[in-house]
């Protein structure tokens, strides 16, 4: 990803950075769950491609569930069909996937399909667990990782764009710390605490699933005088709670990586203020892995370019903030930029 900016840097030419994002962290899931890349050229399926589709047939209203009358607008639009379509072409992918594992068994343990594949044959857990159970798990990880980090990258870019001066304080942090010539690492953005606040912001303002994902009720509850029944589904509006003035304050829609610093605030499901990881027994397993590669990404693009958009008609000069609709809140049109090289002291 690195080389590919410092090439358009230097022809000058524009980068579609959010095609860049979903390439980055589709390949680094696919490494960590699959054991290697399936970006196209690489394998016979174009996972990243995969993932785009799945998200955004996910997030289509299936109008015919909640309003039976209308269910003829799912026919129209080949809601059935498409899901249909999109399982079999994930299912034969992650056939192929355990395939491949299960013919070179010096894998074992290398990566997540290797492990979940050994604990299936040496029969070390107290439930049946089959070949099937394990390709929805890796397919619910790796759909899980996947977009939420990239869409993440998307927004903390945007929102860097929108404010150089939280860009600049940002630079001058990672270049305290970083000031080695090569690429930051994860060791580096451990001391990096405007970057944890960046990142917190953003957070707080884009979180990538906005709805989290459907939870169901275990038992009957009353919440506020209205009896909810077990079993029913419940959605929890993270993209409503999270800008509310009443909790946040006055400038709760802001971007202002500030709050955070000397905040105890903190996103691992305690605090119902801010859940942008998800709370409870459901609660995001990713975190850890999903922010450090937010992190040194990030920091290795802060560090290494100067960035800007192309000058729109209307002069404005500055990314916009148009979510696209569905499950995960990514960017509506893509973040294309203008990447340039900087020279900084050795
Ligand atoms: C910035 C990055 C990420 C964000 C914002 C995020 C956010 C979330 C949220 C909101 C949920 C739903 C929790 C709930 O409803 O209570 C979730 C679930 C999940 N996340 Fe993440 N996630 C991120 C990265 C990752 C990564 C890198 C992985 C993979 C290693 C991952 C794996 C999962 C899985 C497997 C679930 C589903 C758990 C279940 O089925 O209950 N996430 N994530």
């Amino acid at each position: 990803m690195m080389e590919k900016l410092e090439k358009a840097s230097s022809s000058s030419s524009a980068v579609n950075l959010s095609q860049l994002f979903i390439t980055l962290t589709s390949d680094v899931m696919s490494k960590v769950a699959l054991g290697r890349k399936y970006s196209s050229g690489e394998g016979t399926v174009d996972i990243k491609t995969l993932v785009r589709t799945f998200t955004q047939i996910f997030g289509t209203f299936p109008i015919g569930e909640f309003i039976p009358s209308l269910v003829w607008i799912d026919w129209i639009r080949r809601l059935d069909g498409k899901v249909e379509e999109i399982s079999t072409t994930f299912d034969d992918f992650l056939e192929e996937v355990v395939q491949e594992h299960d013919v070179d068994t010096d894998k074992k343990g290398s990566d997540f399909v290797a492990t979940l594949l050994s604990i299936q044959r040496e029969k070390m857990t107290p439930f049946v667990f089959d070949r099937s159970d394990i390709k929805l798990i890796i397919l619910d990880m790796f759909i899980a990782g996947t977009a939420t980090t990239s869409s993440q990258l998307e927004w903390t870019m945007t929102e860097l764009m929108r404010h150089p001066e939280c860009m600049k304080k940002l630079r001058d942090e990672i270049c305290s710390v970083s000031t080695h010539n090569s690429y930051v690492n994860e060791g580096d953005v451990e001391k990096m605490s405007y970057l944890n606040a960046v990142i917190k912001e953003t957070l707080h303002l884009h979180p990538p699933l906005p709805a989290l994902v459907p939870h169901l009720l275990s038992e009957d509850v009353r919440v506020k005088g209205y009896d909810i029944a077990a079993g029913t589904q419940v959605m929890i509006n993270a993209w409503a709670i999270q800008p509310d003035h009443a909790t946040w304050g006055p400038d709760a829609e802001e971007f202002k990586p500030e709050r955070h610093l000397n905040s105890s605030l903190d996103f691992q499901g305690q605090d119902f203020k801010f859940i942008p990881f998800g709370s409870g027994r459901r609660l995001c397993p990713g975190i850890r892995l999903g922010l450090v590669l937010v992190e040194v990404t990030i920091a290795n693009l802060v560090k290494r370019f100067d960035w800007r958009v192309q000058v729109g008609p209307d002069g404005v000069d500055k990314p916009d903030l148009a979510e696209a609709a569905g499950i995960e809140a990514c960017r509506k049109y893509p973040l294309i930029v203008f990447p340039s090289s900087v020279v900084f002291p050795i």
